[in-house]
């Protein structure tokens, strides 16, 4: 089967019951993507595809066929870290590190969902032109990567400062 991994055409051959995450970890030697729960409760998993993020531990990789799959390993570009994964260094955003890849790539796309425009439970104005990233708005987004360490202050720091200005307006209201 055909995917494309971090911008690289990639050819497997596996057990069509084996998940996504296996398929990164097991099988092309991907280890930056974690396995917390292997039951999509722990966001550790999280990786990209085509841009929209996922549980990794959740999907078989066979629906993901032709498809373009972004993991922590693909974020930084030409040697240069990601400014996001800068920022959590920065603003102490991890500990032992092991929900970090997961909250990298979940940030990532969330700031591109707030971008197009996509409200969450806390949008408080749904008729304002922009999003703005506040820490409600962080945390609620980011709700589905959970942090063991509670690491949780630096990591909203680091997304908040990264993505600043970002918002949009929210999607029902987008022209
Ligand atoms: Fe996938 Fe926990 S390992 S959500
Ligand atoms: Fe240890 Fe998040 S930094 S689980």
């Amino acid at each position: 089967m055909h995917f494309t991994v971090n911008g690289q055409p990639v050819e497997a051959a596996f057990d069509a019951r084996t998940s996504l995450l296996d398929l990164l970890r097991d099988h092309l030697g991907l280890s930056g993507t974690k396995k917390g729960c292997n039951q999509g409760a722990c966001g550790a998993c999280t990786v990209l595809v085509d841009g929209e993020r996922i549980n990794a531990c959740l999907a078989l990789a066979v629906q993901y066929q032709g498809r373009s799959i972004t993991t922590v390993e693909g974020l930084a570009t030409a040697g240069d870290l990601h400014p996001l994964q800068r920022a959590f260094i920065e603003h102490d955003g991890f500990q032992c590190g092991y929900c970090t890849p997961g909250q990298l790539c979940s940030a990532v796309a969330m700031a591109a969902e707030v971008a197009r425009g996509l409200p969450s439970v806390v949008t408080a104005d749904l008729s304002a032109e922009t999003i703005a990233l506040s820490s409600d708005e962080v945390r609620e987004r980011m709700s589905g990567n959970l942090c063991r360490c509670g690491a949780y202050n630096g990591i909203v720091d680091a997304i908040a400062e990264t993505f600043a200005g970002e918002g949009r307006r929210p999607l029902e209201h987008a022209a």
